[in-house]
């Protein structure tokens, strides 16, 4: 039998019954946070619909082996894939009938591979440019710097105000040079769920001449429907003048398994520089539109069966029973002396921080989750404070009603225990740390101290170690981290 923590070879000397191996998977998920049920606020976007699961999954398993490198070889998936282009541009304000009826487009992997094409694109549009430039607010996703990262284009990061937080759209314009190639802005932000003036900032970036990519990987899919529910949601799609890229994710809110996102481009040419082709090698021309060549077909196919299945007055629905839940999880945090709404919610985030120095806000994420709520912490950023955020889905709307008392019984256990406080020889450790000087020996000690060693993976109560990260500035967090992560990285024994 195996180790439930550790799992066992994936090579054994003599293959393995089905069965046997499914049990074996069924085993280690079980350790997993849960990914049904309306109790787990990241990662995962549950509508709670029954029978979705076994559709995208029988659909996925039809279309696996399909290979997305060449579509002429396999038109099914070019089928699927431009159905999916088509459906996501129809409800982002472009195709057939609209003001931007040229819009095209790619299925990727995921929001990171649309944000990574979309400087892509950006940056080959212009080869006479040296040395290209994005600029992004400080709320921007990760995925940004990222792309930044492996494109080798500089980031030009606009604070954004602790108030709205939101970038200023003139902060963002003074920020574009000449060698600006692509001004992003979010609709909305994972972070808070706040929409960036995306009008403005569009405006800006088409004044100057550079492309304008709207990051709606998160809210893409929901933001419409909130609108056609009555929401005031403002204008953030291809219906703004100057926005030349929408991305959008369907494995977010359009509840497609994982592995599906699509990058929109606002006509042909824009997009045209997205692709690399290759004839220079006796093998195939290798032509493809993303970041992976062999693609396949299973994400595709389960996607569009999702969409097929759910279709547009199943959205509207799941739209409404979201925004009830962010409705009622809001007023249980409003309800609470000592936490405070980052912002009114405007679309599927709840996202609250500590206003009471006895309310330590990562004890309080710790007894959410021994009470079977799973939230997010966020750490303190840039004169922002940590924060606790809530991505809303669907399948949380029957659980609202229980997350009140369970937040208030959570708050008073989080007030008893105190604020955290490092013990003295971590702290001591933690002072003298810098990313450079971090060996694997004072990595070990840290995680020793933390109870993250021993190859268990992450202990049950995280406050400690958040604590120090949140103290720590942010390359010390990134180098930290890595090094943790890498040490349950780990191949089975
Ligand atoms: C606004 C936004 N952009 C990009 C991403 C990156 O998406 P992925 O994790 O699918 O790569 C996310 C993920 O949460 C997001 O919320």
């Amino acid at each position: 039998m195996i180790d439930e923590r550790t799992g066992a070879s994936a090579l054994p000397e003599r293959g393995r019954p089905a069965d046997e191996v499914l049990a074996e998977i069924r085993a280690l998920r079980a350790q997993d946070r849960p990914t049904h049920g309306g109790r787990l606020f990241a990662y995962v976007y549950d509508p709670a619909v029954p029978g979705l699961d076994e559709l995208a999954a029988s659909a996925y398993a039809a279309s696996a082996h399909v290979n997305g490198l060449d579509p002429t070889a396999f038109p099914s998936l070019l089928a699927m894939e431009n159905a999916l282009v088509g459906a996501a541009a129809g409800l982002l304000g472009g195709g057939p009938g609209s003001t931007a009826p040229g819009v095209v487009g790619s299925v990727t992997s995921g929001g990171t591979e649309s944000l990574i094409l979309a400087v892509k694109a950006a940056r080959d549009a212009h080869p006479e440019i040296a040395e290209p430039r994005l600029v992004v607010p400080a709320s921007g996703h990760a995925a940004f710097a990222k792309a930044a990262h492996y494109l080798r284009v500089a980031l030009d990061v606009v604070p954004v105000s602790p108030d709205t937080l939101r970038p200023d759209p003139a902060a963002m314009a003074a920020a574009i040079r000449p060698e600006t190639v692509l001004v992003a802005c979010s609709a909305p932000s994972y972070a808070h769920g706040v929409l960036d003036p995306v009008a403005e900032i569009a405006a800006a970036a088409a004044e100057a001449g550079v492309r304008c990519h709207v990051d709606a990987c998160f809210g893409g899919w929901t933001l419409p429907y909130l609108r056609r529910l009555g929401a005031s949601v403002p204008p953030f799609d291809f219906t703004v003048p100057g926005v030349t890229s929408i991305s959008v994710d369907l494995h977010k809110y359009a509840y497609a398994p994982k592995g599906v996102s699509v990058l929109l481009h606002r006509d042909p040419a824009l997009r045209a520089p997205q692709y690399f082709a290759y004839a220079d090698w006796p093998g195939y021309t290798m032509v493809n539109p993303t970041i992976a060549s062999t693609r396949s077909g299973g994400p595709i196919a389960a996607a569009y069966a999702t969409l097929r299945h759910l279709g547009d007055d199943g959205y509207l629905r799941l739209a409404e029973a979201t925004r009830d839940a962010v409705a009622g999880l809001a007023d249980a945090v409003r309800a609470v002396d000592g936490l405070r709404l980052m912002a009114e919610p405007e679309s599927t985030v709840v996202c609250f921080t500590s206003t009471d120095p006895g309310l330590d806000l990562f004890v309080l994420v710790d007894e959410l989750t021994a009470r079977g709520w799973h939230t997010q912490p966020q750490l303190a950023y840039a004169g922002l404070p940590p924060s606790v955020h809530l991505t809303v889905t669907a399948a949380v709307a029957p659980r609202v009603a229980e997350f009140g008392p369970d937040l208030a019984d959570a708050v008073a256990a989080t007030r008893a225990a105190g604020p955290v406080t490092l013990p003295a020889d971590l702290l001591a450790l933690a002072g003298t740390l810098t990313p450079e000087t971090l060996t694997p020996e004072l990595v070990g000690g840290l995680a020793a101290g933390l109870g993250l060693a021993g190859g268990k993976g992450a202990p049950q109560r995280m406050a400690t170690v958040n604590t120090l990260l949140d103290a720590a500035p942010p390359a010390l967090r990134e180098r930290l981290l890595v090094e943790f992560v890498s040490l349950l990285q780990r191949p089975a024994g």
